[in-house]
């Protein structure tokens, strides 16, 4: 007899979506964009339209792993359908329905490349990697400077087990991360003026900090393609362009990396981006977030709600730097 176990994070069936909240749902999936860039692309693809692909992830035995119950949600988390439908991935292109493009990117073979100031460079395979690592779940918040937000269950491993088997120098400050570059499969990597491949850093204490976790899954399985796959980074106290997708390779070095939309837009995305609903960016209000799924609109929390975990990374810096956009 097969017995289904409800996961930590599936909703009861009394909290599934009625039908106005969807439809409202969809009316605020046209919504906004970073960069400045329209969202308005058609709506409405089932899951098993990439699923058909045929591929077969050769890490999918390890899922679902074991939830870490440190990580807890103040609401629902996000409808899988919808977290998987609506994403920024701009190597796909510039609007919220990337999905089917996305399913284009060749997850294996997948390598990753750690170098700069480290004891000896090294590039592992992505199946080893994860293999090698200490995979849970973590329920997370995830805040877009574009003032929207969703609830995922990750899974993936503390980033600190990377910067630990990566055995940086003394001196290395920052790791640096970059997604892979191929325009014969991302074709938004085509639009010249924006300079690829994506990247982004934090200091040596965000990537260690607790918070700071490197994802392979969602919802129990190996993560989608659209939403970074094979690895991503999340680091829900900031805003969610920090959280690269698909990396290939991380860098350790003493000088602070400028990232991808630093170097588009600096006055706009700023190196920490902690989340701060006090500092509006130069075009809207932080004050709120409108949630994915339910279209509801929430107060943002300072730090995304995370500040007992990361608020003492920041101790002594307030005034002098701009830590928030
Ligand atoms: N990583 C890469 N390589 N390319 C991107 O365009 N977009 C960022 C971030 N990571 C992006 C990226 C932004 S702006 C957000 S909000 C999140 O990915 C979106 O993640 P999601 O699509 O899983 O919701």
């Amino acid at each position: 007899m097969l017995i289904k176990t409800p996961r930590g994070w599936e909703i009861p069936e009394s909290q599934a979506t009625p039908e106005t909240v969807f439809l409202d749902r969809r009316r605020f999936l046209t919504g906004m964009a970073i960069g400045g860039a329209a969202a308005a692309a058609p709506v409405g693809l089932s899951a098993p339209a990439w699923a058909a692909k045929g591929e077969v992830d050769p890490t999918a035995d390890l899922y679902p792993v074991p939830q870490n119950l440190r990580y807890r949600l103040d609401r629902p988390v996000t409808d899988e359908e919808d977290a998987i439908t609506y994403n920024n991935f701009y190597e796909f292109g510039s609007h919220k329905r990337i999905h089917r493009a996305a399913q284009s990117l060749n997850l294996r073979p997948w390598q990753v490349k750690i170098d700069g100031m480290v004891e000896a460079e090294m590039t592992v395979d992505i199946d080893d990697l994860i293999r090698r690592m200490p995979l849970e779940e973590r329920l997370y918040r995830h805040r877009c400077v574009e003032a929207w937000s969703m609830a995922v269950p990750w899974s993936g491993f503390p980033m600190k087990a990377l910067v630990d088997m990566a055995k940086p120098l003394s001196g290395a400050k920052y790791v640096t991360m970059e997604t892979f570059k191929d325009a014969s499969v991302a074709s938004g990597q085509k639009a010249f003026w924006y300079p690829w491949p994506y990247l982004e850093g934090l200091t040596i204490e965000e990537a260690t900090n607790d918070l700071a976790f490197l994802v392979t899954g969602a919802y129990g399985k190996p993560v989608p393609k659209q939403m970074g796959a094979p690895l991503r980074l999340a680091v829900p106290w900031k805003y969610g362009f920090k959280s690269i997708k698909s990396i290939v390779r991380f860098s350790f070095t003493d000088q602070r990396p400028v990232s991808f939309w630093e170097q588009i837009q600096a006055k706009e995305y700023g190196f920490w981006a902690n989340v701060n609903p006090e500092v509006p960016h130069p075009r809207w209000s932080q004050a709120t977030e409108r949630v994915l799924g339910t279209g509801d609109r929430v107060p943002t929390l300072l730090y995304n709600g995370y500040g007992e975990f990361v608020a003492d990374l920041y101790k002594g810096m307030e005034g002098k730097e701009r830590l928030f956009l």
